[in-house]
């Protein structure tokens, strides 16, 4: 310690202990210099970053969670930065008894909840930009005004024409927003020459095949296919994107990226959250709906994809349905070796106990519902011949951790005495909540013989870049405002993952299909998650 060092016993003690307080010190002010260097290439980035155009940005069920707890956090770090629209106003839309003034009051409280620091002063300029219009979403007079006041607003604020539509409704109301959309014409563009209109729908888009391919089909009767953003808030988070930039502005990774090097991929979204106020939206849905059919296959898509010619919305889009289009059709009479659902019991052992899922508030009593999915897919290409995906997510599990593990081959002969117990090299790209990318392999202890341990390569966005990682949906949309859809799922791709994905839904549903394995709260799930693994000699990662 200190003092034992300081009461001179030992002169070497002080030495070594000067020593290693210098290395410390040093070790931080470079890591600090790096930090503010990072940062201020962030920023001067940022600056140079060109603004959206004027426009409106109009939230159907504006009164709701995600407006709350998401969009308006997002929209307020944006004007931080500069990058709204200089001339921007946001118009709630949702049954609720507010006015303008009793709008902003509820965003700013909103507001206060749900970012860090907020300047009063800041707060209350920046909510001049919100405004409010009452009304059910299935009345034309609600379309009515909604029209007035964005004209109004048009020569107000100077927001040219120019509309962005959001449905963060539950999804029995997509249908009635669209068409109403329609009937008042605020789905036309270019009107005396100016305005375009865009419309983002949130998840769920459709709850199997035949409810996605219509309301594919009634957004399209009604805004073209360019006009149309639909949402996948995982696509906007920054370790997701920089799975690409990791894979393709390196040469070193690309060349291992295939059967020739990996055994098999795992992408984990574990929650500890349990379904909480949801279970109205979340006993219809489940996992495999929730998390599976559309976050977990976009990253599956995003790793596996082909590289594109150029980063944009056509390409990209194009190489992800093409790994889709490869995935093999899921063997339903046997359908247990691929496919696995669970549901959290109550814990009777665990120190605090916690709600099985049929505790929970609004489940049916004998809600049959899966609260964990994992799935094995397979990709028919030559890329990845014989190289499993596993992906699965669960509510109640351990930790709040969402990552994909890329695991290696292990070497085709082994060297030294003690490697048959060799761990295989993984890659892992850390999705939240510390985002990072870890390579992890063998290498040698120091001393005498060969012992061999596992070591690791960190690369983390805090300690790299400090500061604070933008939000998901504040990439989304800014992205949707300067009209870039290349993080939003299109048509096709959306209607394949439910055509792979409906028949497993049906059959877990169908009478027959026997009891939904449970696991206790706070466990990885069911036996039968493991044995998936197992049977092939693989093991789920610790994440
Ligand atoms: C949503 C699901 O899409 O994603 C939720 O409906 C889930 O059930 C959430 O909790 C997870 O998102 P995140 O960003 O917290 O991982």
């Amino acid at each position: 310690s200190k003092a034992e060092a300081m009461q001179g016993y030992n002169d070497d003690l002080v030495m070594s202990y000067s020593i290693a307080l210098w290395v410390r010190d040093t070790a931080l002010r470079i890591q600090k210099d790096k930090n503010s260097q990072q940062r201020m290439i962030m920023d001067s980035m940022l600056k140079n970053r060109k603004r959206p155009e004027p426009c409106t940005l109009a939230i159907f069920g504006a009164s709701g969670d995600l407006t709350q707890r998401k969009l308006s956090p997002a929209l307020w770090y944006l004007n931080q930065q500069n990058l709204l629209p200089s001339s921007f106003a946001v118009v709630g839309v949702a049954r609720r008894n507010f006015n303008d003034e009793s709008f902003r009051l509820h965003i700013g409280s909103a507001l206060k909840k749900f970012v860090k620091k907020v300047d009063e002063s800041l707060l209350q300029n920046f909510l001049k930009k919100f405004y409010f219009v009452r009304g059910e979403p299935n009345d034309p007079d609600t379309y009515k005004r909604l029209k007035e006041r964005l004209i109004a607003l048009d020569q107000q604020e100077g927001t040219l024409g120019n509309r962005c539509f959001y449905c963060s409704v539950p999804p029995h109301i997509y249908i009635s927003i669209v068409k109403q959309l329609g009937d008042s014409k605020l789905n036309i563009e270019n009107v005396d020459q100016q305005g375009w209109s865009r419309i983002i729908v949130e998840k769920p888009f459709g709850h199997d095949y035949n409810s996605a391919c219509n309301l594919n089909k009634t957004l399209l009767k009604v805004f073209e296919e360019k006009q149309i953003y639909r949402i996948d808030h995982y696509l906007g988070k920054e370790t997701v994107q920089n799975i690409l930039v990791f894979r393709l502005a390196n040469s070193i990774f690309e060349p291992l990226w295939n059967r020739r090097y990996i055994d098999h991929v795992q992408i984990t979204a574990a929650e500890t959250v349990g379904v909480e106020h949801r279970a109205s939206y979340y006993d219809s849905s489940g996992a495999l709906r929730d998390m599976i059919q559309n976050h977990l296959l976009q990253i599956m898509c995003v790793v596996a994809m082909e590289p594109p010619s150029v980063f944009d919305s056509h390409n990209v889009r194009l190489e992800k349905l093409k790994v889709l289009n490869a995935i093999h059709p899921f063997d339903l009479s046997n359908l247990d070796r691929f496919a696995v659902r669970g549901q959290y019991s109550q814990r009777e052992n665990g120190t605090t106990p916690s709600n099985g899922y049929l505790q929970e508030p609004g489940v049916p009593k004998d809600s049959r519902t899966e609260t964990f999915a994992a799935l094995r897919f397979t990709i028919e290409n030559w890329r990845w011949k014989d190289v499993p995906f596993f992906l699965r997510t669960g509510k109640r599990l351990p930790n709040r951790s969402s990552a994909i593990t890329m695991q290696f081959h292990q070497p085709p002969h082994l060297v030294f005495k003690h490697g048959n117990d060799l761990s295989p090299s993984t890659l892992t790209i850390r999705i939240q909540p510390e985002e990072g990318i870890s390579l992890s392999f063998n290498g040698k202890i120091p001393g005498p013989d060969i012992q061999l341990g596992k070591v690791g390569m960190d690369f983390s966005y805090e300690n790299t870049f400090g500061g604070r990682t933008p939000d998901a949906y504040e990439t989304l949309l800014l992205d949707c405002l300067q009209g870039d859809s290349t993080l939003y799922a299109d048509r096709l791709w959306i209607e394949k993952s439910w055509e792979l994905l409906t028949p497993i839904i049906e059959a877990w549903q169908a009478p027959n299909s026997g009891l939904i394995p449970e696991y206790p709260t706070n466990t990885w799930g069911p036996t039968e998650s493991d044995n998936l693994m197992e049977k092939e000699w693989r093991k789920w990662a610790i994440i």
